[in-house]
């Protein structure tokens, strides 16, 4: 009867903890670095035994699997009215060089099991269900993030660049990706492309990679905007020399400008008058990279963000006009000044902010509504379907380093509030 049904299905309404962890250590040790740091980097043979190990599990759940050129991973759990749009969620599995297990992860294993969950409770999806493991939400590789959603969402201008990107190892976008078992012309890329009416909603469950929910002892945080990301790459160049014979006047060191560059990165992000607006120099690349030798050739790599867009381009153009003074300042070149992406916040939707909200009321755990200051391929997610996000906590607001950590229980809150958001807009 109705009755027994419905507790029976709340009965079956817990999230596989054990198993989760499993799975996380597991994929885990899919690395080309050793534990507990994580590497697995786009299209390497780790990356693709961590594509394997997802599909099995999409396998067993049931789940009808599809991959696009890129190999972006969806598995579809076909809904009782398969025409109207699914309802989405998902992350991903590439991890920066020597970073931790959870990043991107918990969205992937914990939407599986989210999707586990709703199974073992007997739920009939209206609209379909849908999980996404995106490919290349890092830049590791190619120096382009969200690679699988920026495409996703229709981006001809990524699509181009594409034919002209290699790796620092110089090998091409499309040789690498035919090294991982995805050939393609590059025509194919406009196929990754969606229409904006394929998803009725996408949700992607995260750590936070920040303090606040740890230190607030809130279990959930529910997104309403993600900060506004920007990349780019700088070169300088000059004579070089031997480090004894070249006397300090005659020299165009090419890696003191860099080095100045990084502190006028740091200048103006300090000078924007905001605590909201942050940049990094998080590399810095000196040829021929010998002692005893004047750097020739210098690489910077400049990451900028801020919630508010036009603060962070402000401070991107200080960047610029610091760059060419400091090349003219010091004799050398500056051969490229390339800015790799310059993207807008995304705004959550107003419909996916309510169902997480009332999902987390729900099951009677205390939320708070907050931005997102790393990104995540929601941002680019938003700009084919209505989005949000939630964030659990993290040990000390760690990511992108080995001591990144999430509890199992606060995991299991992520799951539990996605499975029934997706169960809610399902039945919208
Ligand atoms: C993504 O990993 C980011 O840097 O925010
Ligand atoms: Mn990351
Ligand atoms: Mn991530
Ligand atoms: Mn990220």
């Amino acid at each position: 009867d109705g009755e027994r049904s419905s507790s029976s299905a709340a009965a079956a309404f817990y999230v596989d903890s054990d198993g989760l962890q499993r799975q996380i250590d597991e994929l885990a040790s899919f690395s080309d670095s050793p534990a507990p740091s994580v590497t697995r980097v786009l299209y390497s043979d780790k990356d693709v035994q961590a594509r394997r190990y997802i599909k099995g599990i999409m396998n067993q759940l049931g789940l009808t699997i599809r991959e696009d050129a890129v190999g972006n991973i969806f598995g579809h759990w076909e809904g009782s009215e398969a025409g109207l749009g699914a309802v989405a969620t998902g992350s991903h599995v590439d991890a920066i060089p020597f970073s931790g297990k959870y990043d991107g992860v918990v969205g992937v294993l914990g939407a599986l099991e989210a999707i586990n969950m709703l199974k073992r409770s007997g739920f009939q999806p209206k609209r379909s269900l849908e999980v996404i493991m995106f490919t290349s939400e890092e830049p590791t590789r190619f120096g382009i993030s969200c690679l699988g959603s920026r495409l996703m969402a229709g981006s001809e201008e990524l699509a181009q660049s594409l034919k002209e990107t290699v790796d620092n190892q110089n090998v091409s976008f499309f040789d690498a990706a035919d090294s991982a078992g995805y050939k393609m012309h590059p025509e194919d890329l406009h196929n990754v492309f969606l229409k904006k009416d394929n998803y009725f909603a996408f949700i992607e469950l995260h750590i936070e990679q920040g303090p606040i929910l740890e230190k607030e002892g809130i279990q959930i945080g529910v997104v309403t905007a993600i900060a506004a990301p920007a990349s780019i790459k700088v070169e300088f160049e000059g004579n070089g020399g031997h480090a004894g014979a070249v006397l300090m006047p005659a020299r165009n060191d090419a890696g003191l400008a860099a080095a100045e560059l990084a502190l006028a990165v740091e200048k103006h992000v300090l000078e924007s008058g905001s605590i909201d607006t942050v940049g990094t120099v998080g590399i810095l690349q000196l040829h021929p990279g010998a002692i005893n030798s004047i750097p020739s050739k210098s690489h910077v790599e400049i990451d900028v963000r801020d919630i508010d867009e036009k603060r962070r381009n402000t401070v991107i153009e200080k960047v610029h006009q610091s760059a060419t003074e400091i090349s003219k300042k010091r004799g050398v070149v500056l051969s490229e000044f390339k800015i790799i992406n310059q993207d807008p916040p995304a705004l959550s939707d107003k419909s996916v902010i309510s169902a997480m909200e009332f999902a987390a009321k729900q099951l009677n755990l205390e939320y708070k509504l907050m931005i997102s200051r790393a990104y995540h391929d929601s941002l680019f997610m938003a700009r084919i379907s209505p989005m949000g996000m939630i964030f659990i906590p993290c040990y000390k607001g760690y990511s992108h380093k080995p001591e990144e950590y999430a509890s199992p229980e606060d995991m299991a809150n992520g799951v539990k509030v996605l499975a029934l958001t997706m169960a809610k807009l399902s039945l919208q």
